[in-house]
């Protein structure tokens, strides 16, 4: 199991690119409205680009306090984005449930233990409102084929895995590859926006 705190006290972080995924900087298929969280949102770039896409406020909630403290650090001048230092498997049951209208995945679905994503849809779906929707970018393929594919994180997925497990709670409205993305994991993801069943 990844102790993430210590990722990020070594600074063992390649996730980490000192900007947001380059979908956010262009139109991302989805209007963005209202609040929005970033499940594992590290230091909060994405967090930042969904207040220029068109969010009013966005939560950045990650496991790692080091994480959310340097987020806070280089945010501060932004009241818009809060960062919370917390587990994403609590969400169901704790005061975020219900409480935002979008969440944008990227990254942390794959960083979880496989076994635990049923949880992580869980857990998502709790944290929108009715109607809420999901905007997910999917590192499908972080592996060649030729590499250990149960190494990890991060861990790939297939469509097929995708539509069983976010099948129970979501519709899926859209699918497309991310309009740009970051050296070396092109031809790897997916973008698909989902909207969580009334
Ligand atoms: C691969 S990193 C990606 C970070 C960020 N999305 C990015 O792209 O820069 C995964 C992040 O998820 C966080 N994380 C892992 N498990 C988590 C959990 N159960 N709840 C909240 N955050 C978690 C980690 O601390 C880490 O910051």
């Amino acid at each position: 199991m990844t102790d993430w705190q210590k990722q990020y006290e070594i600074g063992e972080t390649p996730w980490v690119k000192g900007r947001p995924h380059p979908h956010l900087t262009t139109p991302p298929g989805l209007k963005i409205h209202g609040r929005w969280l970033v499940p594992g949102c590290g230091l909060g770039h994405d967090a930042a680009a969904l207040i220029d896409c068109g969010a009013d406020e966005v939560v950045g909630l990650d496991i790692a306090p080091l994480a959310v403290e340097q987020a806070r650090r280089l945010w501060q001048g932004n009241p818009l984005i809060i960062f919370e230092s917390g587990d994403l498997f609590t969400l169901e049951n704790g005061p975020l449930a219900g409480t935002f209208d979008g969440v944008w995945e990227h990254t942390c679905f794959c960083a979880i233990p496989p076994d635990r994503r049923k949880d992580y849809v869980r857990s998502v779906a709790a944290a929108l409102k009715p109607d809420g929707h999901l905007l997910s970018c999917f590192y499908l393929r972080p592996w060649d084929p030729d590499e250990d594919q149960t190494q990890g994180p991060p861990f790939g997925s297939t469509l097929e895995e995708l539509d069983a497990l976010f099948g129970t709670d979501f519709i899926l409205e859209k699918e497309f590859p991310p309009t740009s993305t970051f050296d070396g994991r092109e031809g790897r993801e997916l973008i698909r926006c989902w909207r969580k069943k009334a």
